[in-house]
C-alpha cells in the first residue's frame, strides 16, 4: 500500500476530470470460494478499487462524490466469530482513515446511499463488473438488471480511469521494477531447471514458487510449453525433449499487485539448432527494432515496425517473398504472428482490459467517443505517453491448422512460400517479451539495466552453466 496521500490525490484527480453531478461507485472484490466458503481462491482485490482506495480487504464498496470531497467506504466490521479464525482485524473506520476516507458505514448502507443519489437525479458512474459476484452486487446497489450493465456503465469513468491508471507514477514504476525482479528470478529458475526428461510441470511449479516467495503469486497462468505455437497454452503436461524449444511466458505480482510479463523461448538441450537460431534471431530483431523506436506516439506504428522486421527476416530465410512493406499492408505476417505486439501493463497484466475493447462485450458506447479513447483500452487508437508501460512481445509461430487454412484459401500467396512451410509443422513457436516504460523521448526496459538472458549467446552461456 502506498501512503494515504496517494489515494487522496488520485480520488481528487478523478473528481477534477469527471463531470459534476454524480457519484462514482467502485466495489472491491469478494472472496471466491473454490468448493466451499472457507476454502477460497487466493483473494485478489479489484485493481481499480485498489488504485483509488488501496485496501486489500474483501467486501468493501468505495464511493467518490463528484460534487464534494465526501468519499465513502462501506463495509462490515469483523465480529468476534470472524476474529477467532482470522485474528485481530482493523475496523472499517480504521481502514477508511488509513486511506484518507472519513465517512464509513456498514455494507448495507451502500445501497441506501446509492439509491438516494439516484432518487435525487444524480448520475451513478460505474465500470462493468467482470465477475459473477460483482455483477450481482452492482445490480443490488443500483437496481439495474444484471443483463444491462454494459448499457449503463459510464463511458466517462472508463475513459478517465484508464487514462489515470495508464500514466504510471514514480512509485508505481518502483513497484513494476520489483515485479521485474520476480520475473527475472522466475525465468532464470526455468532456464536453470530445463533439461531432457524434466516435466514442464516441475518447471512451472518451481517458477511459480518464486512468485510466492517474493510477491503475491503469478500475474496470470504461466505458459510453459514445447508447443509454443499455441499462444496461450496452459497445459504443463509435456516432458522436455532435446531438440525442442521450450516457450515460457510468465510473470509475477509484487506485494502491492504490480505485474511483470516476460517470455523467453530456449532450447531444452541448451543449444539452438541452426534453423531454430535463424527463426529466433528474426524474432529477436523485431523485439529490438521496437526498443529502438518506441517513444511517445502511436502504438500501431510500433506494431507495424515489428511486423515489418519479421517480414524482412522471413523473406531472408525464404519463408516469405516480395516486398516487406507490402506484405505488412496485406496482412500476410498475420500467418506467423496472429496477435498484437503488446498490451498495457500495471496492476493488471493486461492493464485495464476489463473495461477495454477486449474485455467488454459491447464496446460501442466507448467507440462512439473515439476521440477521447487513446489509452491501452483500444489498441488501434492507443497513444503512448511518458509513463505508459507496455509489453514488447513479437513472435513467430508455425500453427499447422492456420497454415493449412490460409494455404487452402490461397491467402496472401504472393507473399508466403507455402511449399517451404511443411517441414515447420513440428517446430513450435518463438515469442520474446519484455516490459517497456515510455519516457519523454524514448523508452527504457524495466529492469534498471538488468535483463533476462535473451541473445542466442546469452541463453546458451546461461544454460551451459546450469
Ligand atoms: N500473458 C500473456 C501475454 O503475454 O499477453
Ligand atoms: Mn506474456
Ligand atoms: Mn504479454
Amino acid at each position: 500500500m502506498f501512503a494515504k496521500q496517494t489515494y487522496i490525490e488520485r480520488r481528487n484527480e478523478l473528481r477534477r476530470r469527471m463531470p459534476k453531478g454524480g457519484i462514482v461507485v467502485l466495489p472491491g472484490n469478494s472472496e471466491a470460494p473454490r468448493n466451499y466458503f472457507d476454502n477460497a481462491y487466493a483473494f485478489r482485490q479489484d485493481s481499480t478499487f485498489l488504485y483509488f482506495f488501496g485496501l486489500q480487504n474483501a467486501d468493501l464498496v468505495g464511493v467518490i462524490d463528484l460534487d464534494n470531497e465526501q468519499d465513502w467506504l462501506f463495509g462490515n466490521d469483523y465480529t468476534v466469530d470472524d476474529i477467532i479464525w482470522m485474528g485481530p482485524q482493523p475496523s472499517v473506520s480504521e481502514l477508511g482513515a488509513s486511506v484518507g476516507v472519513a465517512n464509513t458505514a456498514p455494507f448495507a448502507a451502500a445501497r441506501d446511499h446509492i439509491q438516494a443519489a439516484i432518487r435525487s437525479g444524480r448520475k451513478v458512474h460505474y465500470l462493468v463488473p467482470y465477475r459473477g459476484e460483482g455483477v450481482l452486487l452492482m445490480s443490488q446497489l443500483t437496481g439495474i438488471k444484471t443483463t444491462e450493465h454494459y448499457a449503463h456503465c459510464s463511458a466517462d469513468l472508463i475513459i478517465n480511469v484508464a487514462a489515470m491508471r495508464e500514466e504510471k507514477s514514480a512509485e508505481e514504476i518502483e513497484e513494476l521494477q520489483r515485479a521485474f525482479q520476480i520475473g527475472y528470478d522466475m525465468h532464470t529458475t526455468a532456464m536453470r531447471l530445463t533439461r531432457e526428461g524434466v516435466s514442464e510441470r516441475v518447471i512451472a511449479g518451481a517458477m511459480e514458487g518464486v512468485t510466492h516467495q517474493y510477491g503475491e503469486g503469478v500475474s496470470f497462468h504461466s505458459i510453459v510449453s514445447q508447443h509454443g505455437e499455441t499462444l496461450h497454452n496452459h497445459s504443463h503436461d509435456g516432458i522436455c525433449t532435446n531438440g525442442r524449444l521450450l516457450l515460457v511466458d510468465a510473470g509475477g505480482e509484487s506485494v502491492n499487485n504490480y505485474c511483470s510479463d516476460h517470455t523467453r523461448t530456449f532450447p531444452v538441450s541448451g543449444k539452438f539448432t541452426p534453423e531454430q537460431r535463424d527463426i529466433y534471431n528474426i524474432v529477436l530483431s523485431a523485439h529490438d527494432e521496437v526498443l529502438k523506436v518506441a517513444r511517445p506516439g502511436q502504438y500501431m506504428n510500433l506494431h507495424n515496425v515489428a511486423l515489418k522486421s519479421l517480414a524482412e527476416g522471413l523473406i531472408g530465410v525464404g519463408l516469405m517473398k516480395g516486398n516487406a512493406d507490402e506484405a505488412v499492408a496485406a496482412g500476410a505476417v498475420g500467418l506467423f504472428m496472429p496477435h498484437g505486439l503488446g498490451h498495457g501493463l500495471g496492476m493488471d497484466v493486461h492493464d485495464c482490459e476489463a473495461m477495454g475493447e477486449r474485455g467488454m462485450r459491447d464496446f460501442s458506447k466507448i467507440v462512439a467517443r473515439a476521440e477521447e479513447v487513446d489509452t491501452c483500452i483500444m489498441r488501434s487508437r492507443w497513444r503512448l505517453r511518458p509513463g505508459t508501460v507496455l509489453t514488447d512481445e513479437p513472435g513467430i509461430y508455425f500453427i499447422p491448422a492456420l497454415i493449412e487454412q490460409w494455404k487452402g484459401e490461397g491467402k496472401c500467396k504472393e507473399f508466403i512460400n507455402y511449399d517451404k512451410l511443411g517441414r515447420f509443422y513440428e517446430f513450435g513457436g518463438i515469442r520474446l517479451e519484455d516490459d517497456l516504460l515510455i519516457t519523454e523521448d524514448g523508452n527504457m526496459m524495466l529492469g534498471e539495466g538488468k535483463h533476462i538472458p535473451i541473445t542466442v549467446e546469452e541463453v546458451e552461456a546461461f544454460m551451459a552453466e546450469r
